[in-house]
């Protein structure tokens, strides 16, 4: 039997290595886009290369969903039978600097790839799952989340996503494309982006354990998220185009935590003692109550910062994943203090 073929565009980010890796451990043909950098950027992925089993079946294209002819040639020319699309410009604050570039990544970069696999596959024979985010949800009020909740969201980058989730389902209804949205929850692993808050948070404080830097600096502590771990929220993606019919899927662990609590977690992990408080302005800040390596006592280690406050805030999301449960048979199975220990036990070793 043939091997399947599946196109991966954002490969080199955290949820393409999981991904591709998955995807190569069950013998598919993985292609993956990156983009053209100044820098190599594929540290996500070199160890596929490594692995004298699986770097046979990677292959690496450049490109970029900004781009309709790359877009185009690569489908034409690789002939996938599922392409996930997981490339984006995927900081929500940093959205609200880049609005225009997020909305051609991440609303009209799945126009094109949509508008691709219409012209090339007429036979309706190749899978797509679309990356969508519970930032769709916003601050709508019905929580926990599911798939029928009401769909508010308040940064660029949420509404470029909204874009992206409704285009996906029209061409399945307009066109009988296999199409899937797997509308997933924040999730987090030891390559997890070091601007997101899970890992800046854990190379900053280690960074100030092991006095490479003086204090870290935050913004709202009072936003809460349902935190998952990467490697398996990808599996949900690849369960989404298995199923018998394409749909559409929200991945959580139903479970949900504030910024304030996950920084309590990591100085606790890191055995640093420390108290909050707050000055004239409101704003917070940790002391340290005991030297720990480099960290003296009195030293001021984490302190809010007007800079990391966004412009608008989603404050409390949360899903339910029943409907993943029942139809694709996928729950989560490492919770939040297990996701957190193992980052900080994989930046331990990367910060010497
Ligand atoms: P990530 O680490 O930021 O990876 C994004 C990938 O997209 C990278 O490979 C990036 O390439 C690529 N990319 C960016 N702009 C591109 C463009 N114009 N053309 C082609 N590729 C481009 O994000 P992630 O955490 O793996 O998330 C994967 C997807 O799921 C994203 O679409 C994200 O919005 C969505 N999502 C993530 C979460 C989460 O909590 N992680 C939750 C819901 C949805 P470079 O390496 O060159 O930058
Ligand atoms: N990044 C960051 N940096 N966030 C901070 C900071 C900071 O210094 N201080 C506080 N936060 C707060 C943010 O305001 C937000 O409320 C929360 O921490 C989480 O921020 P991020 O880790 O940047 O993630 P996100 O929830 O905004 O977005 C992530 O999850 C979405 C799914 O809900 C990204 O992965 C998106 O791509 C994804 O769609």
């Amino acid at each position: 039997m043939n091997k399947k073929i599946a196109l991966i565009f954002g490969i080199t980010g955290q949820d393409g290595s999981y991904l591709a890796e998955l995807l190569l451990n069950k013998k598919y043909k993985v292609y993956g886009v990156k983009r053209r950098t100044s820098l190599i950027h594929t540290t996500r992925i070199d160890h596929i290369y490594e692995d004298f089993h699986l770097k046979p079946n990677l292959i690496l294209k450049y490109g970029d969903v900004t781009d309709f002819s790359n877009v185009f040639n690569l489908i034409d020319q690789i002939r996938p039978d599922e392409i996930y699309n997981l490339a984006a410009q995927s900081n929500v604050g940093v959205s609200f600097e880049l609005a225009e570039y997020t909305a051609q990544t991440d609303s009209i970069g799945t126009l094109r790839i949509l508008e691709a696999i219409r012209i090339i596959d007429k036979k309706r024979k190749m899978k797509f799952y679309q990356a969508s985010t519970s930032e769709i949800f916003g601050n709508s009020p019905d929580k926990p989340y599911n798939e029928k909740s009401k769909f508010e969201p308040v940064s660029p980058y949420g509404t470029a996503k909204l874009y992206s989730y409704w285009i996906t389902k029209n061409y399945r209804e307009a066109y009988s494309m296999f199409t899937s949205n797997g509308i997933l929850f924040n999730h987090e692993s030891p390559r997890r982006g070091e601007n997101f808050i899970s890992r800046k948070t854990i190379i900053g404080l280690i960074k100030v354990l092991k006095g490479k830097q003086k204090c870290l600096y935050l913004g709202n502590l009072y936003s809460k998220r349902d935190w998952g771990h990467a490697k398996e929220f990808v599996e949900a993606q690849w369960k989404i185009l298995q199923n018998k019919k394409p749909d559409d899927f929200v991945i959580a662990t139903g479970k949900n935590y504030s910024v304030k609590d996950l920084v309590n977690l990591v100085l606790k992990k890191l055995q640093i003692k420390s108290k909050w408080k707050k000055n004239k302005d409101g704003l917070e800040y940790v002391v340290a109550t005991e030297n720990k390596q480099s960290i003296k006592k009195s030293q001021v280690i984490v302190k809010q910062e007007k800079i990391y406050f966004r412009p608008n805030e989603v404050h409390n999301l949360k899903g339910n994943y029943s409907k993943a449960k029942k139809i694709l048979k996928w729950k989560p199975k490492i919770n939040f203090d297990k996701l957190i220990s193992e980052m900080v036990e994989s930046d331990l070793k990367l910060i010497k």
